[in-house]
């Protein structure tokens, strides 16, 4: 039987991780775990519960009281917290805004990168978010790094939601999309930064398909 890899993917906001980690789970059908949705959903809570982001121990009672699950449904992936379903909620751009603040303290990321290992712990994943490849899974079988530019980031997300139903300025998107990398890439604990070893992929004028196809090549080399 093949060899069960790990799969990491890194990257800055709306690279195009979760597309392409999705569809390179379902191919392999290996269990696709968006870490994102982990601190986005710690955010909503800490707003839900007029928290202040930049109290560590507060957030840290919070983030203890739940039990946030990653449910794979069809090609999505639904995120609970102590059962409530928050898949939709947890993707406003009032939590994008946010999250880095709650994403940078150590406490929070030492306990979401835990659940996150034991998560990880049977193989066959493929894992997205910002330290995976430098901090989660250090000893991952394949390790990716998407990139594409701020403009052509903006313009993914502003057709993104188009097709939900709701116009957004591009100009907006691209200044919240680069304040979010400077946050992520600036802090201290676990930046958002390329692991020595990742292949990075410019995405800027590649399909979809073309970058999946990319990530498979460098599994099937593993296998
Ligand atoms: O999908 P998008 O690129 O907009 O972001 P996300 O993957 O949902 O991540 C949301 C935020 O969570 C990031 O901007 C980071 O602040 C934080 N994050 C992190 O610090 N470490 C991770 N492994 C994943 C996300
Ligand atoms: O997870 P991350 O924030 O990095 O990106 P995403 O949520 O997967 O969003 C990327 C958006 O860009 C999606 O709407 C994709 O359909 C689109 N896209 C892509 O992911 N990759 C390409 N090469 C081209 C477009």
């Amino acid at each position: 039987m093949n060899k069960r890899l790990s799969v990491a993917i890194d990257g800055p906001a709306a690279a195009g991780k979760s597309t392409v980690a999705k569809q390179v789970a379902r191919d392999f059908s290996y269990v696709y775990i968006d870490t994102g949705a982990m601190y986005r959903a710690l955010t909503f809570k800490a707003i839900r519960n007029k928290k202040d982001p930049e109290n560590e121990g507060e957030l840290m009672e919070l983030l203890h009281s739940m039990e946030i699950t990653l449910v794979p449904e069809g090609s999505n992936q639904l995120v609970l917290i102590n059962g409530e379903n928050v898949t939709e909620e947890i993707r406003t751009s009032e939590i994008s805004n946010q999250v880095s603040a709650v994403s940078m303290h150590r406490l929070v990321r030492e306990e979401m990168v835990r659940r996150q290992q034991k998560m990880a712990e049977a193989g066959g994943v493929v894992m997205d978010g910002r330290d995976i490849g430098t901090h989660v899974l250090p000893e991952a079988d394949v390790k990716v790094f998407l990139l594409a530019s701020v403009e052509e980031r903006a313009k993914r997300r502003h057709e993104e939601n188009l097709l939900r139903g709701y116009e957004s300025s591009i100009d907006l998107l691209a200044n919240e999309i680069a304040r979010r990398d400077k946050l992520d890439s600036e802090r201290e604990v676990s930046p958002l930064k390329k692991a020595e070893d990742a292949v990075e992929i410019d995405t800027t004028s590649l399909s979809i398909g073309e970058v999946v196809d990319r990530i498979k090549e460098l599994m099937i080399e593993r296998l």
